[in-house]
C-alpha cells in the first residue's frame, strides 16, 4: 500500500495536558524570584499569528537570513543528507521548509514530511497548504512538545533514514541545561547515520540583534505580552496587560538576548484557577524568553556533547546565521 499523499495528524498535547502543564509552570514561575514564565505558552493561535508578523518585520533579520541561506544551500543539504523523511520540530507555518522539501524532491529521495509543533492551529494551517502544494508527499503532523514528546515521533521507514530539521534559531530559546537535555534526547531517538539540521543565530553586533527583538512597530512587544493574555484566559488571571512593557537586553556573558515584561506600577495580580495572589512592585520584571546566539565552535561542541558529529555548515555572507548538518554517531 502506498502512503503517498496521505495526511495524518497525531495530537499528543490534549487540552488537559496543556492545562495542567500551564498551571504548574505559572504556579512555579510567578512565585519564583525573579519571576518567570516559560516561552512555549506564547504560541496560542494569536501568538502564532504574531510570530508570523515578526518574520515580516524589517528588523527581524534571522528569518530572512535563514531563508536566503536555505535557498543557497538546500541542494547541497539534500545531496549530503539523502534522507527520505524530513521531520521538523517547532515547524510553525512550515514556510521556509518548502525550500527543503523542494530540494529533497529534486534529489528524488523525499517520501514523507513530519512537522511537529505545540501550536495545533499553526500545524493544521501548514498541513492544508502543504497538501495542496505537494499532493504526492505523505504528511504526518504531530501536535506535541519537543521538550517532552520526541519518543512519539514516527520511526524511520524500513531501510530509510530521517533528517530532523530544527530551524528558526529556536534551539536558542532553550537555556543551556534544557538545551543539552533536548539535544541528547533528539540523538536518542535517532539511529546512527540519521541526521539533524540545526539553524542557529550567530553572535553579531548588538545594534543588529536588539532591534530584531524590540521592533519599532511594537509587534514583538505584543508577542511578549501575549503570554499574559494566555494566562488570563486559561487560568482566570486578571493581568492588566497594558501595564507591562516589553524589555529586550543583550547579556554578553551568556550571549543571549533576554526578553522580559516590566510592571509599570505596584499591583497585585490574582490568578483565580490557582487561588494565587501575585504582588508586583513598580519596575519588577518577569523573565519570559532568551534567544541565544552562538559561535561556530560552540555549535560543534554542543553537538559533540550530545552524540552528533558536524557533517557540514553553511553561514550567510554577513555571518549572522548558520545551518549545521550533523550526523548521529
Ligand atoms: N520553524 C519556524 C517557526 C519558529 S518559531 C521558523 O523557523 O520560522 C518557534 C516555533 O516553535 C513556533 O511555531 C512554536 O509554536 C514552536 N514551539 C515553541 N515551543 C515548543 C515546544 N516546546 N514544543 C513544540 N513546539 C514548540
Ligand atoms: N526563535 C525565535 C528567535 O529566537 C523566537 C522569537 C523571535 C522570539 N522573536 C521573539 C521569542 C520575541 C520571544 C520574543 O528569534
Amino acid at each position: 500500500m502506498s502512503t503517498h499523499g496521505t495526511i495524518q495528524l497525531d495530537v499528543h498535547l490534549t487540552g488537559t495536558d496543556a492545562g495542567s502543564a500551564l498551571r504548574a509552570d505559572v504556579a512555579r514561575g510567578l512565585t519564583a524570584t525573579p519571576k518567570e514564565l516559560p516561552p512555549k505558552w506564547f504560541y496560542d493561535a494569536r501568538g502564532s499569528d504574531l510570530f508570523e508578523q515578526i518574520t515580516e518585520l524589517p528588523e527581524y533579520y534571522p528569518f530572512r537570513t535563514e531563508r536566503a541561506l536555505l535557498r543557497d544551500s538546500v541542494d547541497d543539504i539534500a545531496r549530503s543528507s539523502g534522507a527520505d523523511t524530513v521531520v521538523e520540530l517547532g515547524s510553525g507555518s512550515s514556510t521556509k521548509t518548502r525550500l527543503l522539501l523542494d530540494a529533497f524532491t529534486r534529489t528524488g529521495t523525499l517520501t514523507r514530511y513530519v512537522p511537529q509543533d505545540v501550536s495545533e492551529s499553526a500545524l493544521r494551517g501548514a498541513l492544508d497548504e502543504l497538501h495542496d502544494a505537494y499532493p504526492d508527499l505523505a504528511l504526518h503532523g504531530v501536535v506535541g512538545d519537543f521538550t517532552r514528546d520526541l519518543d512519539r515521533l514516527p520511526g524511520a521507514d524500513p531501510g530509510g533514514k530521517r533528517m530532523i530539521a530544527f530551524l528558526g534559531g529556536t534551539i536558542g530559546n532553550l537555556l543551556p541545561v534544557p538545551r543539552h537535555e533536548f539535544l541528547t534526547h533528539v540523538r536518542s531517538v535517532l539511529a546512527p547515520g540519521e541526521q539533524l539540521l540545526l539553524g542557529t543565530g550567530l553572535v553579531t553586533d548588538v545594534d543588529t540583534m536588539i532591534p530584531a527583538y524590540d521592533d519599532a512597530a511594537g509587534v514583538t512587544a505584543e508577542f511578549n505580552r501575549n503570554v499574559l493574555h494566555v494566562v488570563n484566559r486559561e487560568l482566570g488571571a486578571d493581568f492588566d496587560v497594558d501595564a507591562f512593557t516589553h524589555v529586550a537586553v543583550w547579556d554578553a556573558d551568556n550571549a543571549w538576548i533576554e526578553m522580559r515584561l516590566r510592571a509599570g506600577r505596584d499591583m497585585t495580580v490574582h490568578v483565580a484557577d490557582l487561588d494565587l495572589d501575585v504582588p508586583f512592585t513598580a519596575g519588577e520584571e518577569i523573565a519570559t524568553e532568551v534567544s541565544s546566539k552562538f559561535r561556530p565552535e560552540q555549535i560543534d561542541a554542543m553537538l559533540t556533547d550530545a552524540g552528533f558529529e558536524t557533517t557540514r555548515r553553511w553561514v550567510d555572507p554577513e555571518g549572522r546565521f548558520a545551518l549545521t548538518l550533523a550526523t548521529a554517531v
